[in-house]
């Protein structure tokens, strides 16, 4: 009895609600392992999708390690959704269409700066929680597969160390936090020491203005490094851009209201994120984000660069954040697990996704990744799921 009637509410409200979170899909991989190990690192060869680090990393790391990469704000409802919101939305598959050459197009610019691929590392603070070579590995895959890091402020390796890994001419986007309650003379240093080291870009996060309520994290005692409330505004940012020659790319931008006004400010180039679920448990995903300024002020994808991290794990969410007009798309968590192999897994990792990127291109019908657009995709799977709300962004 029970069970028919959860049968007949999954229905009334839509399979997708009474779908079970995932947070790896089953493709098999326990299947292909049956006798690994707690504690065991798996062979990498059998690492043949990137939620396949994470379910490496969860089994071979120490779970006070491992808590602090999965880690979400709260319930972690925004962990989930910034995966599962990908999966909303469906392609629109053309055919009979020559997309032989597919794979030589994914090479872009971000800032201006040429690299293999669409997607960066994004920062995230204590690689050495997964590999005792931190984000010595991190700077040496995304050297060798020609795509770009960001660096962490608070990584395990300090600035000067990772700089020094760097193969020659590499491009990299320092992260900072600032402390807006400190003298100008501590962030005109940090800015000095940035600059010194060879970064081309300051990564300037700006969504994480108060304490993650960080429950899981809480537990291992992996908490937050903050411990401030910061005092951050637009003059701020227009006074701290003067202190540098750097360009201050703006990270954590959630809103269109937002990105209009870093339009305003002249901020060189934006990076959509809740910063992977981890600070505000409920804020929306940055392709969420990407449909509201697609709808409402989409003139900003050509004003400046935007950029966008959160939730992605396949080739075929690069490509949806893509077709709304988003230049290059960032990942965290999936490169920290794959560290756990060190270099080589993190350019595994990349690879992969390289390879996924341009399959699912090509079998979507689109010639030359650099110019998908948005009717690649139909955006009204998605917002039909939500209850029959107004549908919104583009059709
Ligand atoms: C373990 C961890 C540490 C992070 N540390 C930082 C940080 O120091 N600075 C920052 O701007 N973002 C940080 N982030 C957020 C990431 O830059 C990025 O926005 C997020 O990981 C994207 O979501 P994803 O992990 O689902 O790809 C961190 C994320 C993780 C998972
Ligand atoms: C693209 O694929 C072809 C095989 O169709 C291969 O020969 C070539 O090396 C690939 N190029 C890139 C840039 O991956
Ligand atoms: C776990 O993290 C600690 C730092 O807190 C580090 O010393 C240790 O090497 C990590 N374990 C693994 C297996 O990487
Ligand atoms: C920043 O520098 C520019 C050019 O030197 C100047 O016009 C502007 O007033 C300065 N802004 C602030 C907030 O100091």
């Amino acid at each position: 009895m029970i069970k028919s009637a959860l049968v007949t509410a999954a229905l009334a409200t839509g399979a997708w609600a009474a779908r079970p979170f995932l947070n790896e899909p089953d493709t098999g991989i326990q299947l292909a392992l049956p006798d690994l190990t707690v504690g065991e690192l798996p062979p990498l060869d059998a690492m043949v999708g990137l939620p396949d680090f994470d379910y490496a990393a969860r089994n071979y790391l120490p779970i006070r390690n491992y808590t602090y990469y999965r880690n979400g704000a709260g319930g972690e409802w925004s962990y989930r959704n910034n995966m599962e919101i990908f999966h909303q939305f469906r392609f629109r598959p053309r055919s009979m269409i020559d997309i032989s050459n597919v794979n030589q197009t994914l090479k872009t610019t971000i800032l201006g700066h040429e690299f293999s691929a669409p997607f960066f590392i994004s920062p995230a603070a204590r690689a050495g929680y997964g590999h005792p070579d931190a984000e010595l590995n991190l700077v040496k895959a995304a050297g060798a597969q020609d795509i770009l890091y960001m660096p962490a402020l608070y990584a395990t390796k300090t600035i000067e160390e990772i700089a020094a890994a760097k193969k020659e001419g590499q491009v990299v986007f320092q992260q900072l936090y600032l402390d807006s309650t400190a003298d100008d003379e501590i962030t005109k240093a940090l800015f000095d020491r940035t600059e010194a080291a060879g970064a081309d870009a300051i990564v300037f996060t700006i969504d994480s203005a108060a304490n993650g309520n960080r429950q899981r994290a809480a537990r291992f005692d992996v908490g937050s490094a903050f411990v401030s409330y910061e005092a951050y505004s637009w003059e701020y940012y227009d006074k701290v851009r003067n202190m540098t020659d750097l360009p201050i790319i703006l990270k954590g931008i959630g809103s269109v209201e937002d990105a209009k006004l870093a339009v305003e400010h002249k901020v060189p180039a934006i990076i959509l994120s809740n910063h992977g679920g981890r600070q505000v448990d409920g804020s929306q995903s940055s392709l969420e984000t990407a449909l509201e300024i697609h709808a409402e002020a989409p003139e900003v994808f050509e004003q400046i660069e935007v950029y966008a991290d959160g939730g992605v794990r396949y080739g075929a969410d690069v490509l949806k954040l893509l077709a709304l007009g988003v230049k290059a798309v960032g990942l965290g968590r999936p490169f920290m697990y794959a560290n756990v192999f060190g270099q080589e897994g993190v350019e595994k990792a990349i690879e992969l996704l390289k390879t996924e990127i341009a399959y699912d291109a090509g079998n979507i019908g689109v010639p030359d990744v650099s110019k998908i657009g948005p009717e690649a995709v139909n955006w009204r799977t998605g917002f039909c799921g939500f209850g029959g709300g107004k549908p919104q962004g583009p059709r």
